[in-house]
């Protein structure tokens, strides 16, 4: 039996500040790989890198924030959010569904001082970008668990990750990675994952040269994927970072993990579009959009469907966030792009707009060939049509996808 711990940690308090929110008053450093990647200043997060990724897609690193811009210098301005303001929920800018789930400022977890010595460690499996991930048990009785340790500076995302995935937990039938605990460790926060048994991440079944995923398999493990994201977002929360990497496969269970980026949906407010991971993000994100919701967490997984049917991994594969759009702009074409673009009244640069222009709209079905000829239907191609919208508001969403054809044969 697991700990109920959400009894524990009713207690929320805002003792740190909100990166999200904009709220940051003091300028912080993000360092990854030895290097500056970004850093806050009040409400500014200032992208400081220059570098260009090598991009392969074994090893995309696991960036919270992706800053691969040939640009030097990107400035990201989040307005502050007024959580008491009144909205009209009709206007353009705002989600088509789960508008107005998050009521008021929520506020993330406390972090308790807990036990530590209840926990054994057993190898270590990986630095992360914020964290470091262990493979332990608990000692009381046995069971395996992943030990991830947050960096202390990164306390915030911590709690926020932890929240979330508490409030996940709540549903039973749901692909999400269970927390059963957390604690202390001297300064660093450690959240206690129930292991998933035998689980390899998905990037190793869909990218590996055996692709052994079967049609039954991508069926079963879709459905579940799709339905955690439409319990997610019916209960207000967006993932941000879906990527093969992110879900974890056994024989008989998927799971979403790393929730650690993950944020509340509120209507208005603004949130950062260099999160998450290059291949896997949504138009609007690409093109800097700050009022986007659940819908690019559909596109991101949409993403990894399409590129687990055609055997093309990733499915969009761009060198930096404008090519990452180009090669979007490539397959769903420009008309529809610059429609976009004008109904919500999005500026782009005229360099990057002469880029973007001349392409047709491509059929999906021209992907298809000797390879991956036995995993694609009409069903799966009418889904990734209506996933690959540019616009967010007609994109479909999660709680319609689980009820797709696709799904049903
Ligand atoms: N419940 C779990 N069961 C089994 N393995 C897990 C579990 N949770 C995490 N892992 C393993 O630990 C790795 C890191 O976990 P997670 O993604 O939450 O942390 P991270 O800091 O983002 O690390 P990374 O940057 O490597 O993604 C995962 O890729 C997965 O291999
Ligand atoms: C924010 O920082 C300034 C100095 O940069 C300081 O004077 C002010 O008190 C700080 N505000 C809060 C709320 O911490
Ligand atoms: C506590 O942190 C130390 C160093 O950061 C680490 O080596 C150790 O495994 C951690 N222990 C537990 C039980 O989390
Ligand atoms: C922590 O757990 C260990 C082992 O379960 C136990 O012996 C010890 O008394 C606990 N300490 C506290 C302060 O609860
Ligand atoms: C459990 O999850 C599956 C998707 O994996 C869904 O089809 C089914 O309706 C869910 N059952 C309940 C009782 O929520
Ligand atoms: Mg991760």
């Amino acid at each position: 039996m697991f700990l109920i711990i959400s009894i524990f940690f009713l207690t929320f308090a805002k003792d740190s500040p909100d990166p999200n929110d904009a709220f940051l008053n003091q300028s912080i450093a993000v360092v990854l790989g030895g290097q500056q990647k970004h850093y806050y200043d009040n409400n500014i997060v200032v992208h400081s890198s220059t570098t260009n990724y090598e991009n392969k897609y074994q090893d995309v690193p696991s960036n919270y924030f992706d800053d691969d811009d040939e640009t030097s210098d990107f400035v990201e301005q989040l307005s502050p959010y007024d959580y008491n303001q009144e909205i009209d929920l009709n206007d353009l800018r705002v989600s088509r569904i789960y508008q107005n789930v998050n009521k008021k400022e929520i506020m993330p977890l406390i972090i308790p001082e807990g036990n530590m010595s209840n926990y054994a460690v057993k190898k270590y499996l990986g630095d992360g970008t914020f964290a470091f991930v262990q493979s332990g048990i608990r000692l009381t009785d046995g069971i395996g668990v992943v030990l991830k340790q947050i960096k202390s500076k990164y306390l915030w995302w911590a709690r926020m990750e932890a929240h979330i995935i508490d409030q996940l937990n709540e549903e039973k039938n749901v692909s999400v990675v269970r927390l059963i605990d957390m604690y202390m460790n001297n300064t660093s926060p450690v959240l206690v994952f129930q292991e998933l048994q035998n689980s390899k991440t998905l990037d190793y079944r869909i990218y590996s040269l055996y692709h052994d995923l079967n049609l039954e398999e991508i069926k079963r493990f879709y459905l579940q994927l799709f339905y955690g994201l439409y319990v997610s977002h019916k209960k207000g929360i967006m993932h941000l970072d879906i990527k093969p990497s992110n879900i974890i496969v056994s024989d008989d269970e998927i799971q979403i993990i790393d929730w650690g980026v993950s944020d509340f949906y509120y209507p208005l407010k603004e949130y950062r579009t260099r999160v998450g991971t290059r291949h896997y993000r949504a138009p609007e994100q690409l093109i800097h959009y700050k009022n986007y919701d659940y819908a690019v967490d559909v596109w991101a997984l949409g993403s990894i469907l399409a590129s687990t049917i055609f055997k093309k991994y990733p499915f969009f594969k761009g060198k930096n966030n404008d090519d990452q759009l180009l090669q979007v702009v490539r397959v769903l074409g420009s008309k529809d792009f610059f429609m976009f673009c004008e109904k919500y009244n999005i500026k782009i640069g005229q360099e990057l707009q002469r880029r973007l222009e001349g392409y047709e709209r491509k059929a999906l079905e021209s992907y298809i060939n000797e390879e991956n000829r036995e995993l694609v239907s009409p069903e799966v191609i009418d889904l990734l049509n209506k996933i690959f919208v540019y616009d967010h508001r007609m994109r479909i969403s999660a709680e319609e996808i689980v009820q797709h054809e696709f799904f049903r044969r």
